[in-house]
């Protein structure tokens, strides 16, 4: 027989996502919490990637965040200004953007006690997600997610990517982020169309996983068609509880 040695490998994962309003008021303590979870070792470094798209259209938020971190310096160390990028499908195109965040994180020294977040929609986390993951074979990540699809969906998931050889996501990793944090206050400069995307994933989760959940969303039919924020919420937050019961029960969530 073969000369073997063998072991059974059991990892154990917590995997979080929180919600929340107005994150970036120095009142909300829901980051400064999530981040400074260690009482020891000083101020968490931070390197906080933004979508451009969102950046333009709600001009006040750099700012907003730079004074959120101003309040919170005690406990987190925001290393430099908001790293503006180009989100959409376009940033998962080209590896360059993968070196490009890692390259901020060579500069500002994010280790494995830092923190990489991405504020942005579903293409820029998966894109930055990749480059924590690989980045010190992983950094911590924080998701912020800022459209209703990778609220319920993507952003609530473990996997990351970019597009490759005319693949979709066909270099990426399965990475859970160390938490993902929903604010619903994110989604008010969405287009009409990219606030609508995240209801076909909840009807099709609905219609895999839950009959009282489908019944719900056409019960709300007509105020998630006039971008209602309770019936939307109430949507959101269902579709990502389902998300985080397949990955946490279907037996691997890596
Ligand atoms: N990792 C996963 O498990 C998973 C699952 C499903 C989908 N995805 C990926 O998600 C991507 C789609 O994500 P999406 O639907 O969030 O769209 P998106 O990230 O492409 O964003 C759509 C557009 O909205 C802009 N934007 C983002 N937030 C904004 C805001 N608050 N205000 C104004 N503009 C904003 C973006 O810059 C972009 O131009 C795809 O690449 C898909 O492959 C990943």
């Amino acid at each position: 027989m073969t000369p073997r040695i063998e072991r059974d490998v059991t990892v154990s994962w917590r995997h979080q996502v929180l919600f929340t309003q107005n994150i970036f008021d120095a009142e909300n303590a829901v980051l400064r919490d999530t981040l400074a979870d260690e009482p020891e070792g000083g101020p968490r470094k931070v390197l906080l990637v933004l979508d451009e798209a969102l950046a333009e259209a709600r001009p006040t938020l750099v700012a907003e965040i730079q004074s959120y971190f101003k309040a919170h310096a005690d406990v987190l160390n925001l290393v430099c200004a908001p790293f503006v990028m180009e989100g959409g499908e376009r940033t998962k195109n080209s590896y360059f953007h993968v070196s490009e965040v890692q390259s901020q994180v060579d500069r500002y020294h994010i280790d494995r006690h830092s923190y990489l977040i991405c504020v942005g929609g579903g293409a820029l986390l998966d894109m930055v997600g990749l480059a924590a993951a690989t980045a010190h074979r992983g950094i911590r990540h924080v998701r912020i997610p800022t459209t209703t699809l990778s609220q319920n969906d993507s952003g609530v998931g473990v996997k990351n990517g970019i597009n490759a050889f005319g693949k979709k996501n066909f270099i990426g990793t399965f990475a859970p982020p160390f938490a993902v944090i929903n604010d619903f206050q994110m989604l008010a400069t969405l287009t009409a169309r990219d606030k609508r995307n995240g209801y076909v994933e909840a009807i099709k989760v609905a219609c895999i996983r839950d009959a009282e959940f489908f019944k719900a969303i056409e019960t709300d039919a007509d105020a998630l068609a006039g971008f209602e924020p309770a019936a939307m919420q109430r949507l959101i937050h269902r579709c990502a509880e389902l998300h985080m019961n397949h990955i946490a029960t279907s037996g691997d969530p890596f």
